[in-house]
């Protein structure tokens, strides 16, 4: 058993989850300082898409870094991308304690901390004060109190422009009372129509939720399409407990992540790449715990994927074991490169 799971969790475990989490960013932040560069990633996890060349498809994904706290850390572990985020116009402290619960017998976490977050401006400081060491993505959000939502992501766009490296357009997040509505059809026109407008020189994706009906989702792959979005992340959290429902903590308000959400987003991944053929990137998140999760992902259509709550149970080591468990994979299916093996599972 790792060090992690022996020791350091279960004194994890016994803090409230947002002190806990704190305690990581803080550990991260220091220890990070004294640790050397993660050794080269294996050519066969490298991949070309969004226009840059990952060394690995491994990211993290928003809601871990807030802030823009510990990026360099991120990359540091071994991480192929980090995203910060989500971050909104003006800071705002989130729903009232206690918001994240952890669903143990199902390494799952249900969160409803509702985009707390110190705001764009301090994001952007610090992001042009210390510089990355890997390619980074911005998830932008709308504040709660905002008249106009759309505008909040029109200036956030505005703003991270120039500081990252992709744009995530965060629409799926069940803790911001209608935020969802924007992936409806005119809703999520004006949106892209409005931010796609400005010209960025940045690629910008769409980040979904994985309860959105089986209609819609074509209209949400035509509407990408013709705003020319370079890409798709699938998933946020589900606001389902299929699977959970015996759970203490299931009926928390929230979004479920972790282990009960891969096959609801993997299936969603999976009918998305049907559909929008090569024209979209996209970027698989949900439930991925091993190195085989991510490379059904991979089957399924992801050139990229995103974890959070593995880091959790596992910890940050989690990275390294499911990079050699994929490498592994490609090798033993005859694969040379990963983006020979993206979708090919039909
Ligand atoms: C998240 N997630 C998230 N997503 C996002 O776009 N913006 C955010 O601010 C957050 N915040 C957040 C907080 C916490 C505590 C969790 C657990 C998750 C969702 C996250 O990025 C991811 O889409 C889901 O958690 C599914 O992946 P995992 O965790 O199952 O690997």
């Amino acid at each position: 058993m790792s060090i992690y799971k022996s020791v350091i969790r279960p004194i994890m475990f016994r803090l409230e989850p947002e002190r806990a989490h704190e305690l990581t960013l803080h550990g991260l932040k220091l220890a990070a300082r004294f640790w050397p560069n993660p050794p080269p990633d294996d050519y066969i996890l490298a991949i070309d898409a969004l226009g840059m060349r990952f060394s690995n498809p491994f990211g993290l994904a928003a809601g871990f870094d807030k802030n823009a706290d510990v990026y360099n850390a991120m990359f540091k572990l071994g991480f192929g991308f980090s995203e910060v985020g989500t971050v909104t116009p003006q800071a705002q402290i989130g729903n009232p304690v206690p918001r994240i619960f952890r669903l143990l017998d199902h390494e799952a976490v249900i969160n409803r901390l509702g985009f707390n977050n110190g705001g764009q401006v301090r994001a952007v400081e610090r992001l042009r004060e210390t510089p990355k060491r890997g390619i980074l993505g911005v998830n932008i959000g709308a504040n709660k109190t905002a008249t106009d939502r759309i505008a909040d992501y029109v200036t956030g766009a505005a703003r991270f422009k120039d500081v990252c490296d992709y744009l995530t357009i965060n629409i799926s997040s069940p803790n911001t009372p209608g935020l969802r509505d924007l992936q409806a059809g005119a809703q999520l026109e004006e949106l892209l129509e409005r931010v796609m407008s400005l010209r960025l020189s940045c690629p910008v994706l769409v980040k979904i939720a994985p309860d959105i009906a089986d209609e819609d989702i074509a209209d949400i792959v035509a509407i990408a399409q013709k705003h020319k979005v370079a890409g798709l992340i699938v998933s946020n959290t589900t606001i389902d407990r299929e699977g959970v429902s015996s759970d203490p903590a299931a009926s928390e308000q929230g979004g479920l992540s972790g282990r009960p959400l891969f096959r609801k987003s993997t299936d969603l991944l999976r009918e998305i790449a049907r559909q929008a053929g090569q024209d979209l990137v996209l970027i698989g998140v949900g439930g991925i715990a091993s190195g085989d999760d991510a490379y059904e992902k991979i089957l399924a259509g992801a050139s990229l994927i995103q974890l959070y709550t593995a880091m959790i149970y596992q910890g940050p080591t989690v990275i390294k074991t499911m990079k050699r468990d994929l490498r592994d994979r490609l090798r033993v299916d005859g694969f040379k490169r990963l983006a020979d093996a993206v979708g090919t599972e039909k």
